[in-house]
C-alpha cells in the first residue's frame, strides 16, 4: 500500500502558546485561509477539545476526533479512542479521498501525543509573545528541514505579524 504522509498544521506564538480557553488567541484570516488550502480534501484528527472549540464538522474535509469517553458522538465526525486507530481510520479515508496525507490538526495532547510520528508540520510562527494556557511541545530543530518559508505582516485582519513555515523530517523513522 503507498505511504500516506503524515502532517500536523499547528499555528504557534514565539513562546509555544497555541490557546487560550479553548480558542486560538489571536485572529489571523490570512492562516485560516492557509489552513482551509492545506487541509482542504484530507482527512483531519483531533482531539475531543480541539473539535468543541470549531462550530462544528470542517466542511471539505473528514474529521476523526479522539476522546476517551465511549459515549462521545459528533455528528459530521467519526469518533475513535485511540491515536492508533485515528491513524488507521485516517489511511483508509486518505484512500477514499484520493489525497495521500491525513493532517493532524490539535491540539496540544494529540500533538504531543503523534510529534515522534510526524513527517512533515506546517508550521506558522504567529511573531508575537502571548499569555495562553496550552503550548505545542518541545521538538528538535536538528530533526527538521524546513522546505519553506514565507512572512507575511500583520493587516487589518491579521493582528499579528506570522511566517508560513514548513518542516520535514531529516531521516526515515
Ligand atoms: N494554534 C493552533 O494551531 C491550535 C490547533 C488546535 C487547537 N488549538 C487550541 O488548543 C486548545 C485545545 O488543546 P488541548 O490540548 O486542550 O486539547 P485537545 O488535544 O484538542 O483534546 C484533548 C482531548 O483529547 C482526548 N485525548 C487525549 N489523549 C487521548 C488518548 N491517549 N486517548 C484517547 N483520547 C485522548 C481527550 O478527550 P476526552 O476528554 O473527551 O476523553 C482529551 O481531553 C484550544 O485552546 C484550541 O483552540 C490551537
Amino acid at each position: 500500500m503507498r505511504k500516506t504522509v503524515l502532517s500536523a498544521i499547528v499555528a504557534v506564538s514565539e513562546n509555544q502558546v497555541i490557546g487560550v480557553d479553548n480558542d486560538l488567541p489571536w485572529r489571523l484570516s490570512n492562516d485560516l485561509k492557509w489552513f482551509k488550502k492545506t487541509t482542504m480534501g484530507k482527512p483531519i484528527i483531533m482531539g475531543r477539545k480541539t473539535f468543541e472549540s470549531l462550530p462544528g464538522p470542517l466542511p471539505g474535509r473528514t474529521s476523526i476526533v479522539i476522546t476517551r469517553d465511549p459515549g462521545f458522538t459528533a455528528e459530521g465526525a467519526i469518533v475513535t479512542h485511540s491515536l492508533e486507530s485515528a491513524f488507521e481510520i485516517g489511511n483508509e479515508i486518505a484512500e477514499q479521498m484520493k489525497t495521500d496525507e491525513v493532517v493532524v490538526i490539535g491540539g496540544a495532547e494529540i500533538f504531543r501525543l503523534c510529534l515522534d510520528q510526524l513527517d512533515r508540520i506546517y508550521l506558522t510562527r504567529v511573531h508575537a509573545t502571548i499569555d495562553g494556557d496550552t503550548f505545542f511541545p518541545e521538538f528538535d530543530p536538528e530533526k527538521w528541514h524546513e522546505i519553506s518559508k514565507e512572512f507575511h505582516s500583520k493587516s487589518e485582519k491579521d493582528m499579528f505579524d506570522h511566517s508560513f513555515i514548513v518542516l520535514e523530517r531529516k531521516q526515515a523513522h
